[in-house]
């Protein structure tokens, strides 16, 4: 059942450019986008005035990442939430909105009741749900199945990618109804979202120098992660992936944040993971990792082939392929999942099954 493979995890790993092609092709025919079998026609989309995205651990992930994408591309007001807090806060929801629970299981505790209330205050409801027939299926206005097929690991990979998939797809339809795109930009975005199975693919090629990197990281105590924008939302998740598995203390932070307090906890060797995918932010974030050094920091750096300046601040560095922006953490993901896979199997943990988590969190 692990075809070959020593864990779910890692067998998940290798999955994804079938899972992101299969959530790809189920709503993309002929290069055109169709959301209309999901209710999601034209004319819905258009009047929605904002969304709200709302989820738990790494499917909260995917949200702070799709937040940057989908207002930058459908110039669209989106807020992220946690389904813990929005389901216990007095919050105020335009009747317009449309609120978009995202969640492998379809069945954890605080989503459910984050998307009972948003129907209960009247608001249309989306939900972005892997296992079908689950709760959060059955109760949603409208349904986006990502097509990971079942997932074994705790720790989440092809659904949270498949996840990122079905916002991006979200994210450039509105752009297209609500003419923020035209015609040119629209075709290309598609074409960039169709060619992210095969980048995943050559990502996963290159595993063996994660895989070293990560045996030797193995004895870390600490290990930041920092990135602006949307390289922030891939560093969360690039630390929980780390941490579940792990055990190791991580932490995420927007890289602008560092000097708010953080950093005086790097020491010297402290691993600082710098994430670089956002051409605009790149200088800003080496000035950040650069501070870092100067207190001892050991430095990775996560970029994209061309960015090559990079070696002049990190000591060791892994790239990957140019895509969209927008999409950047559908290929930022895939070397923090490794890494995080590595270190736990190089400190003999039980990888698939954690210590104190479950698959699926069904009681708050
Ligand atoms: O089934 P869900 O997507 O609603 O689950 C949400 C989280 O419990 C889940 O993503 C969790 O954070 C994973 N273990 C992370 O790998």
């Amino acid at each position: 059942e692990k075809a070959g493979f020593e864990h779910f995890m890692i067998k998940e790993i290798h999955e994804q450019p079938r899972a992101v092609k299969d959530t790809l092709n189920s709503v993309i025919h002929d290069g055109v986008i169709d959301l209309s079998e999901m209710g999601l026609s034209d004319e819905t989309i258009r009047n929605i005035s904002q969304l709200y995205l709302v989820a738990c651990g790494s499917a909260y992930h995917a949200a702070m990442s799709a937040q940057y994408a989908i207002e930058d591309l459908a110039q669209i007001p989106v807020r992220v939430e946690l389904a813990s807090e929005f389901r216990y806060r007095k919050m105020i929801l335009d009747e317009k909105g449309l609120v978009v629970v995202i969640s492998q299981s379809g069945e954890t505790a605080d989503s459910l009741a984050a998307l009972r209330k948003a129907k209960s205050m009247g608001i249309q409801t989306l939900a972005v749900v892997n296992v079908v027939g689950s709760s959060i299926a059955r109760e949603a206005d409208h349904v986006f199945y990502t097509l990971a097929g079942p997932e074994i690991a705790v720790a989440t990979t092809k659904a949270y990618s498949t996840q990122l998939i079905a916002c991006d797809v979200l994210g450039v339809q509105f752009a297209k109804v609500r003419g923020t795109i035209d015609e040119n930009h629209y075709r290309e975005l598609t074409e960039e979202l169709l060619a992210l199975p095969e980048k995943i693919e050559r990502i996963l090629q290159d595993k063996e120098r994660i895989q070293w990197f990560a045996a030797k990281q193995a004895a870390a105590h600490d290990v930041f992660f920092i990135g602006r924008g949307i390289d922030y939302a891939i560093s969360m998740e690039g630390s929980l992936k780390l941490k579940e598995i792990s055990y190791i203390h991580s932490e995420a932070y927007a890289a602008g944040e560092l000097k708010h307090g953080t950093i005086s906890l790097i020491e010297d060797g402290t691993l600082v993971v710098g994430i670089l995918t956002q051409s605009s932010l790149y200088e800003k974030t080496v000035s950040n990792l650069v501070e870092c050094k100067s207190r001892g920091a050991y430095l990775m750096g996560l970029t994209t082939y061309g960015h090559y300046s990079i070696e002049d601040t990190a000591d060791f560095v892994i790239y990957i392929p140019k895509t969209d922006e927008h999409f950047a953490a559908s290929l930022a993901v895939v070397p923090l999942q490794l890494m995080g896979y590595y270190v736990s199997v190089a400190r003999g943990l039980d990888v698939d099954k954690p210590r104190n988590l479950a698959k699926s969190v069904t009681v708050e």
